[in-house]
């Protein structure tokens, strides 16, 4: 199981889609390669759940987590396959209680200051704040900080490797998640080079903000 401070120190979270197992085991080794020690896989594709599986058995030491789930049966299936941490888009009051019960590490998806307070209330210290460039961005996480300091977020959607600084930079930010590192067409066309690039580059992001 995930936690926060692995998610913070990691910095960057890949969001992954995958459109073939054969894929999972090259990438996992890419990204670790890279530096990135986080990964996020999003439950929107057949091969998502069997190469949740294969990528922890090739990189035993890279923490996966589901992404996109929107339902209890997501967060079961998810948690079958061995998921580390689980990521959704919103949140109904069904969703969280599904999320909560599950026992593992789980950022619920916000995109307003009162969807962040119902997660924050549910017992959630940690959500995704989704989609990030186009509710708000920057400017949006930084008007929430004065009232709501405590509620910390991961930004996502829209996210570069420029904005992906910026996000860091703040107090109420403990890590960015994006598909920038390793997009779809990157992992379909097996540029697992340009993939191990990307990583460096994002891990070299999150150590920096350390400072
Ligand atoms: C998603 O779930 O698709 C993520 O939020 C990734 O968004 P991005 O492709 O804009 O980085």
């Amino acid at each position: 199981m995930a936690s926060i401070n692995e998610l913070k120190s990691a910095g960057v979270i890949p969001v992954i889609e995958l459109d073939r197992v054969e894929g999972a085991a090259p990438l996992a080794r890419a990204l670790l390669a890279g530096g990135l020690k986080v990964a996020e896989l999003t439950l929107r594709t057949q091969a998502a759940l069997p190469a949740l599986g294969a990528m922890r058995e090739v990189a035993p030491e890279l923490v996966v987590g589901m992404g996109s789930i929107r339902s209890a049966d997501d967060v079961k299936r998810s948690l079958d396959a061995g998921a580390a941490f689980l990521v959704s888009p919103g949140a109904s009051a069904a969703l969280l209680g599904a999320m909560k019960n599950s026992g593992v590490l789980a950022l619920p998806g916000v995109a307003t200051a009162s969807e962040a307070m119902t997660a924050a209330e549910a017992g959630f210290a940690a959500l995704k704040f989704f989609p990030a460039e186009s509710a708000g961005g920057v400017p949006f996480l930084k008007a929430l900080a004065g009232p709501l300091p405590e509620i910390l977020f991961c930004p996502t959607g829209g996210v570069g490797a420029e904005k992906a600084q910026e996000y860091l930079a703040l107090s109420n930010v403990f890590c960015v998640g994006g598909s920038w590192v390793a997009t779809r067409e990157m992992i379909r066309n097996g540029e697992w080079r340009a993939i191990e690039a990307n990583a460096r580059c994002a891990a070299a992001l999150a150590s920096r903000s350390e400072y």
